[in-house]
């Protein structure tokens, strides 16, 4: 292999240019070239990227974002779209490609392999958390943290003021972010699309709680979950039911996606992103990089997509015995 190329796809992470510097800087130990692409896919397509050296991604380690920037291509989910960016993929010489983001990116990477032969590595980032064959995507630390200070704040007027809050969170169609931040964050429900509550036990959750003597709540809802209301009118039915209650609304919406990586993220990047560089040099291919109890994991990329997220629901257990 030499020259490997690289690209953000999808939302992006923070931990993403963390995960660019290490792909850059193990091409650069390894004495291969590296070319990074703009904008994921498009800017394949596009012919649009840039060749990196290690002192091309100098200072970027603390930064939110990426460099390399992020789009979801609709174009190269067609087949005329791929054709394209294998062509650009060929002119430049690019002999394996180091694919950072979400299912969405690693289903790109598949096709691209399968219709092109072009060996690709996965690496999960992703503030969602919600790929199988890891433990942890990069940037969901740093997401968790995001809300947690959020929350942390709304608690701060919830408490002067006597009122419930209700904090939409990001996740997609997983709990990760929601489940977790809401037991870093003390809530009192924490509602997430993987196990639906209902109505009526969020209602005698929260009259238990104002009759044990609470004056002022916290309820996190996943953006995903499935109680049938969108976080809005969960409160004006809330409101309507329990009408002691001043319910307030805040969606935490895109801040969670900013912001400088924590340093496990950092690590994490690093990690994944020197691996995945080696795993190609060896002639490796179709695999996502992952991190499974504090070690580095392989899973084909493939079953990474097939397998289904799982949240482990004990900490609903947690987060009801704490809530008391
Ligand atoms: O996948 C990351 C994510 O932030 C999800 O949590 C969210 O549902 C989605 O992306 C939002 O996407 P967009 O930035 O396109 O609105």
């Amino acid at each position: 292999i030499k020259k490997i190329g690289v690209l953000t796809s999808g939302g992006d992470a923070p931990g993403m240019n963390a995960a660019i510097r290490a792909v850059v800087r193990a091409c650069a130990y390894y004495h291969t070239e590296c070319v990074g692409f703009y904008r994921g896919y498009q800017g394949m397509i596009e012919g649009d990227f840039v060749a990196l050296n290690a002192r091309s991604v100098r200072n970027i380690l603390p930064y939110g974002g990426t460099i390399l920037q992020s789009a979801r291509s609709k174009e190269f989910m067609t087949k005329e779209g791929r054709a394209k960016a294998a062509a650009k993929l060929k002119d430049a010489e690019v002999d394996a490609m180091v694919l950072i983001g979400g299912d969405g990116t690693f289903r790109g990477g598949l096709a691209l392999s399968e219709e092109y032969g072009i060996p690709c590595i996965g690496v999960p980032g992703t503030i969602d958390n919600d790929i199988s064959g890891t433990n942890f995507t990069i940037g969901y630390d740093t997401a968790l943290n995001t809300v947690v200070e959020a929350i942390d704040k709304i608690r701060d007027t919830a408490s002067s003021h006597n009122r419930l809050f209700f904090v939409e969170v990001m996740g997609r169609d997983a709990g990760f972010i929601a489940l977790n931040s809401g037991i870093g964050a003390g809530a009192e429900e924490i509602l997430i699309p993987e196990e639906d509550l209902g109505l009526e036990r969020l209602l005698d959750s929260l009259e238990r709680s104002r009759r044990s003597g609470k004056t002022s709540s916290i309820v996190v809802v996943s953006e995903g979950d499935k109680i049938g209301k969108n976080v809005f009118e969960l409160a004006e039915y809330v409101k309507e039911n329990l009408p002691y209650y001043d319910a307030k609304v805040t969606v935490l919406g895109h801040i969670q996606r900013g912001g400088s990586p924590t340093c496990f993220d950092r690590v994490l990047a690093s990690r994944l992103c020197v691996k995945a560089v080696e795993l190609l040099m060896d002639g490796k291919r179709d695999v996502m990089v992952g991190i499974m109890n504090n070690d580095i994991a392989y899973t084909s990329i493939c079953k990474a997509l097939k397998t289904e997220h799982t949240v482990n629901k004990d900490l609903l257990r947690i987060s009801d015995i704490l809530s008391t």
